[in-house]
Order: C-alpha cells, then sequence, then structure tokens
C-alpha cells in the first residue's frame, strides 16, 4: 500500500496528473459556463416544451447535474438520455443537447442524429471527433470544449458548465453567474484542502480513501443533488480507483435495499452517506430511521457533508470530495487513476 502522506510515492502514483485536473474543477466550470454563453448561432430558447441532454459515462453525468439543479425550477422537463435512443416526444421544440467529450461515443452519435433527423433544435458539445465533423456537415451549432484534460471524466466542470451557459443563453435558465462565482471560489478553496499536500489528518478526502481501505463501497444520497453526486463518486471508484462500488437512493433504498442490511451482512462494506443543507426535516429524520434500522448489519457508514449554500455548491463540493477520495483509492492499492482499459477496449472492439 502506497503511504497517502509521501508526495513522492504520490506522483509516482498518478503519473498523469488526474490529481491536477480534479484541483481545476472550479476553473473548469467556469470555463464552460461561459463558452456556453458566449456561443455562436445557438438555437432559440422560446417555445421549447423540453430539454434532452444526451451522453455517457462522465459526459451523462453533465446532463444529471443539469437535471437536478433544473428540478423543480423549470416549467418544463429536462431529461437525460444515456443510451442510443431518443425519447419519442422529442421533435422541433426539443432542445437536444449531444455531450460527448471524445466526440466518439457510438450512443450518443446516434442519438444525435436521430435529433438532427426528427428535426429538433440541436446542439453539439464536444472536444472533437466525430460529433464535431458531422455538426460542420449539418450546419448544427458546436462547441468546442477545451482539451487540456486527458479524460471525459476529468473534464466534468466544462461538460456540466457548457450546458449551463447554452440554457441560460437560451433564456431557459435564469442567469446563473453569481452562483457560479461563488462555486468556483468555495472549489479552489477546497481543492487546497483535499489536495495532495495535506496530510491525511487534515484531509477528509485521504482519510475517506485511508477508511474504505479494501472494503465496497456504497454511495448513498437522497434524491436530487445528493444522488447525482452518489452516482458521480460510484463511477469515481469504478474508473479511477478500478474497484466494484454502488450506489443507492433515498428514500426508494428503504423500500428494498435495508431489507438486504441483515444482521452481520455489513461485513467488508464502507456505506458513504451524501448530505446537504438542502435535505428535508422528513428526510433528515428518515436518514435517522434508516440507520438505526440496519444498525444489526454491521454496516460502518460514514457522512460526508457538502458545503456552501445554494445546490449547485452542495453538488459539486460533494463531488470535489469524491473525485479526490477515489484517486486516493487509488494511489494507495497501487493502481494508476487515469487509464480505462477495460473500457477503452470495449469501445475499441464494437467500434472495430
Ligand atoms: C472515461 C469516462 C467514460 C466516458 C464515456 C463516454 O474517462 O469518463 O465514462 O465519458 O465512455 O465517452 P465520451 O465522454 O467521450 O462520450
Amino acid at each position: 500500500m502506497n503511504d497517502l502522506d509521501d508526495l513522492v510515492a504520490i506522483g509516482r502514483g498518478d503519473p498523469e496528473g488526474m490529481l491536477g485536473s480534479i484541483a481545476g474543477l472550479g476553473g473548469q466550470l467556469q470555463k464552460g459556463y461561459d463558452l456556453g454563453r458566449s456561443a455562436a448561432a445557438l438555437p432559440l430558447g422560446e417555445g421549447v416544451t423540453a430539454v434532452v441532454i444526451c451522453g455517457m459515462g462522465g459526459s451523462g453525468i453533465g446532463g444529471d447535474v443539469i437535471r437536478a439543479l433544473s428540478a423543480g425550477r423549470t416549467g418544463f422537463p429536462v431529461v437525460v438520455v444515456k443510451g442510443h435512443e431518443l425519447p419519442e416526444f422529442c421533435g422541433r421544440d426539443t432542445l437536444v443537447l449531444a455531450e460527448s467529450f471524445s466526440g466518439n461515443t457510438e450512443e450518443t452519435l446516434a442519438a444525435y442524429a436521430e435529433a438532427v433527423r426528427r428535426g429538433c433544435r440541436v446542439v453539439a458539445v464536444s472536444a472533437g471527433g466525430r460529433l464535431a465533423a458531422l455538426a460542420e456537415a449539418d450546419e448544427t451549432p458546436h462547441l468546442a470544449l477545451p482539451t487540456d484534460v486527458g479524460m471525459p471524466r476529468a473534464a466534468l466542470g466544462y461538460l456540466a458548465g457548457a450546458p449551463l451557459g447554452i440554457l441560460e443563453a437560451a433564456e431557459l435558465i435564469p442567469p446563473a453567474e453569481e452562483d457560479i462565482d461563488r462555486t468556483v471560489a468555495l472549489l479552489d478553496a477546497a481543492s487546497e484542502e483535499l489536495g495532495p499536500h495535506r496530510s491525511t489528518e487534515a484531509n477528509p478526502a485521504k482519510a475517506l480513501a485511508a477508511w474504505v481501505g479494501d472494503r465496497v463501497s456504497v454511495i448513498w444520497g437522497s434524491s436530487g443533488v445528493a444522488e447525482v453526486a452518489a452516482v458521480r463518486w460510484k463511477t469515481q471508484f469504478n474508473e479511477n480507483a478500478k474497484r466494484p462500488a454502488f450506489h443507492s437512493v433515498l428514500p426508494e433504498l428503504d423500500h428494498n435495499e435495508i431489507e438486504g442490511w441483515r444482521e452481520g451482512a455489513g461485513a467488508g462494506f464502507a456505506v458513504i452517506l451524501l448530505r446537504h443543507p438542502g435535505e428535508s426535516g422528513r428526510m433528515g429524520r428518515r436518514i435517522d430511521a434508516t440507520l438505526e434500522a440496519i444498525a444489526p448489519s454491521g454496516l460502518d457508514v460514514r457522512q460526508v457533508h457538502a458545503r456552501g449554500r445554494t445546490p449547485l455548491e452542495w453538488l459539486f463540493s460533494l463531488i470535489m470530495t469524491g473525485d479526490f477520495a477515489t484517486v486516493y483509492t487509488a494511489i494507495l492499492h497501487g493502481i494508476d487513476p487515469t487509464p480505462v482499459p477495460v473500457l477503452t477496449g470495449l469501445k475499441d472492439r464494437l467500434r472495430g
């Protein structure tokens, strides 16, 4: 096991600099948002009856962020599509954002082509690839993301900031500038506290990685922003640390999962419970009761609290803690956090 307080070992354990990309999350969010707001020739927002964001994996989570943040705040549904098919309702009054960092993801390309075929109002978002070429040929607006990070999941700030900016420019959401500014400041400060220079004793992300150790992590969050953060933590445990991990959502898990946590069943698992100040009192009481109900399982539970005052700050502060914790988990176990050879190998095989 690597020592998380040995900076040389950390440098050796992260040769492609995933920790640096994570620390840049705030700057990315700002840049993505600015790019989205100032993009040329965007479709009109007037008359839009639904927003559909298509994307997979690290790009798709950008859509989840927008869906969670707009819940209850827009007069139209925001739907995230993680697959080839566009929902039946998509047509001329649907704004479709097709997001793929590489621009080469099969499912997103298929959904994009279908959106163009149906005459939807489409914006393509990528750092190049086939999606950029297709958009040029189709004369579809294309937003070019910066290419300074190597991996889609390390570009989440761009992938969430750009659609926020696009929706704002189309006047489909209220101006987010102030919220973005605060979130960026919060993330910049958090990246110091969670970064490699802080010792495990003073660093919640390193401490969490040490606490998870060899166990399988199960991430819980209440529906909304904590749910999206839980998905991100789970997928980051998978892709950065190359470990199985699972997520589930409250209150739904109270209607099935808790039955599985019978006496003694918790051995080998670590539950990370993501909390934020926007939870209702009813949810707080439910969480307490849930923990009490599963106590005989012996499950080890650790709570991680969001920072800030707005849903954007809560969501991104939870995401940043998880991003750092999962990279530290990788380094602790001698795993290079950046490459995802199984995932890319499968994509290549399917493409071939
Ligand atoms: C790899 C990663 C993946 C990709 C996914 C889709 O770092 O995060 O989950 O995001 O395979 O690829 P893109 O984002 O290029 O469309």
